[in-house]
């Protein structure tokens, strides 16, 4: 019998205090793209390789966000990993209520989805689990084309981007 573990009657882990403790965990950062009508996207640095065959990749969106709607509409997404200079994108794509779009040139990969033009590496992955996980959305993708190039990530640490060709630091309009 597996073992069993009750929750505790009330949480004692405040927002903030999660937030700022798993901000000490370094990560990169990536776009999360779609398109129904229009396209969608949003940054994120919750994406995580899950198995390599099959090829799963697992992403945790916000209940609520336009592209996490739109990512559940349409049933794919691309994951665009973006490279050390592409900070300005990072923040472009975590505006709340923006047209993250809005004059930049739009690239498409194999599948059609949209893709953040001069990141590191593409996937692009069709939804096969949707699973509600609080106030967020997981959604394990499968990969169905991968493309990558070399060069240096941007890195996110301590609630901040971390340029690591060398440029200082940025803050970011908001944390999630
Ligand atoms: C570095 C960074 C990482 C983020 N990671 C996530 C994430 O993993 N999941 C998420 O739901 N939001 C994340 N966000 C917040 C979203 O980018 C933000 O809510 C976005 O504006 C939602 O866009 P939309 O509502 O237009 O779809 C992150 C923001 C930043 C700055």
């Amino acid at each position: 019998m597996s073992p069993t573990h009750s929750p505790p009657a009330e949480t004692s882990v405040e927002p903030s205090t999660l937030r700022r403790t798993m901000g000490r965990f370094t990560t990169g950062v990536a776009v999360v793209t779609t398109a129904d009508d229009e396209p969608h996207g949003m940054t994120v640095n919750s994406l995580t390789s899950v198995s390599l065959d099959p090829p799963l990749i697992l992403i945790s969106l916000t209940i609520g966000a336009r592209t996490t709607d739109a990512v559940a509409a349409t049933g794919s997404f691309a994951i665009s990993i973006l490279s050390a200079r592409q900070d300005a994108i990072a923040m472009r794509f975590a505006r709340r209520g923006e047209d993250h779009f809005a004059g930049l040139p739009l690239e498409y990969g194999d599948h059609h989805i949209p893709i953040v033009p001069g990141a590191l590496a593409h996937v692009e992955c069709e939804v096969q689990q949707e699973i509600p996980a609080g106030d967020h959305v997981l959604f394990l993708g499968r990969a169905i084309a991968t493309c990558d190039r070399d060069g240096e990530p941007l890195v996110f640490h301590g609630g901040r981007f971390i340029d690591s060709s060398g440029h200082g630091p940025e803050a970011p309009p908001w944390f999630f």
